[in-house]
């Protein structure tokens, strides 16, 4: 297996390329990484391998991508680059259309034409609980059946491109799958999100800026087991036991208040409860998301194994004795403000 992975020097797609590279028959790994604001090299470098190989092009680069599909025989595409950040799609929607919409257009049309009946090459589509709006609080949680109902324009330009891909399935026989998963946590996130956010406030006594009353509710799950199961998922299409068009949710049935994540990071970075915030709410926030995930079980056998207390305190732990990381990663502290 030859795997092409897209945005791998990003949070998630970091941890997709380190146990890609444990799984047998893979070959090649190629990461094509445009290094944005959330891409860090320093997030691979403890990779020696030979089989892998970090390519510094963008995806909305045709050239480079039908480039690399021909140059390296690949037969998997893991697709998770993208403008990843709703905050930052509410101030500008652009590079969200570029990247995730047009940036995903690219890697398709280039898939279809360099597939052959000798050649299948399989896409993986690593999309977002996102897609599906909001829950109100008694509502069942989403099912791959749910309609998709964007709420922000990040959702948006998701829920598009996920269109896109199930478009090109029909209309060009594409060989892809479509992966919903619900909000990661774990090392190597950049420092705008919730949890890195927070922690690393609260190193510097900062203030814990939390959006309007903190009631807002994330199924949280472990970086790991979502990259474990974006590769359950991509191993069952490549050997056929499933077919080109399934949709799989991954959760982890721990539906997290955020004001609740914010009190436990002031817990265990023993700082005052004084830092905590509350800031106006950002516009169009969801309130609820939640995930089932029993057909991922049933036909992948996979299901999410970290325990949340233990996966978090364990992350907490991370980001507050890695300051090599932190620094690396560029944090522009005057760029952030809220989650
Ligand atoms: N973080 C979550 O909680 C979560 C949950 C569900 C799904 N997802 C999805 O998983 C994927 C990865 O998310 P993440 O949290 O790792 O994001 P991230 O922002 O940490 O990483 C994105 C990576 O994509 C790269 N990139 C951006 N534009 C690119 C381009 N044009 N060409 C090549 N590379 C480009 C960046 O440099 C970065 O390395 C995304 O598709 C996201 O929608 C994320």
């Amino acid at each position: 297996m030859r795997i092409l992975v897209t945005g791998g020097c990003g949070f998630i797609g970091n941890h997709v390329v380190r146990n890609s590279l444990t799984i047998p028959g893979v070959e090649l790994v190629v990461n094509l990484d445009a290094l944005r604001y959330s891409g860090n090299p320093e997030n691979l470098t403890d990779i020696d391998d030979d089989r892998y190989r970090f390519v510094h092009g963008s995806i909305n680069d045709s050239d480079v991508v039908d480039g690399l599909i021909q140059d390296e025989n690949i037969s998997v595409v893991l697709h998770l680059a993208a403008e990843s950040h709703v905050d930052r799609s509410i101030n500008s929607v652009k590079p969200f259309i570029e990247t995730n919409i047009d940036g995903t257009r690219v890697l398709l049309e280039s898939v279809v034409k360099n597939s052959t009946d000798e050649h299948q090459i399989h896409f993986i589509h690593i999309s977002t609980d996102e897609v599906y709006g909001s829950l109100g609080p008694d509502d069942d949680a989403f099912t791959e059946e749910t309609p998709l109902n964007p709420q922000n324009p990040y959702a948006a330009s998701k829920a598009a491109s996920d269109m896109l891909v199930q478009a090109f399935i029909n209309t060009h026989n594409l060989s892809a799958i479509i992966t919903r998963c619900s909000n990661n946590y774990g090392p190597r996130q950049y420092p705008e999100k919730l949890i890195p956010l927070m922690t690393l406030n609260a190193l510097d006594n900062k203030q814990l800026p939390v959006y309007g009353d903190g009631l807002q509710i994330r199924d949280w799950i472990h970086v790991e087991d979502h990259a474990n199961g974006i590769l359950s998922s991509m191993l069952a299409l490549y050997v056929g036991q499933i077919n080109s068009g399934e949709i799989f949710n991954f959760g982890a049935d721990n539906e997290q208040r955020n004001i609740d994540i914010v009190r436990e990071i002031v817990s265990q970075t023993n700082v005052s409860e004084s830092l905590i915030h509350f800031v106006t709410d950002r516009p169009g926030h969801d309130k609820r998301y939640a995930m089932k995930y029993e057909k991922a079980e049933k036909i992948l056998g996979w299901k999410p194994e970290i325990d949340w207390q233990v996966g978090l305190t364990e992350t907490i732990e991370w980001y507050m004795t890695n300051p090599d990381w932190i620094q690396s990663s560029n944090l522009d502290a005057n760029e952030v403000t809220l989650v």
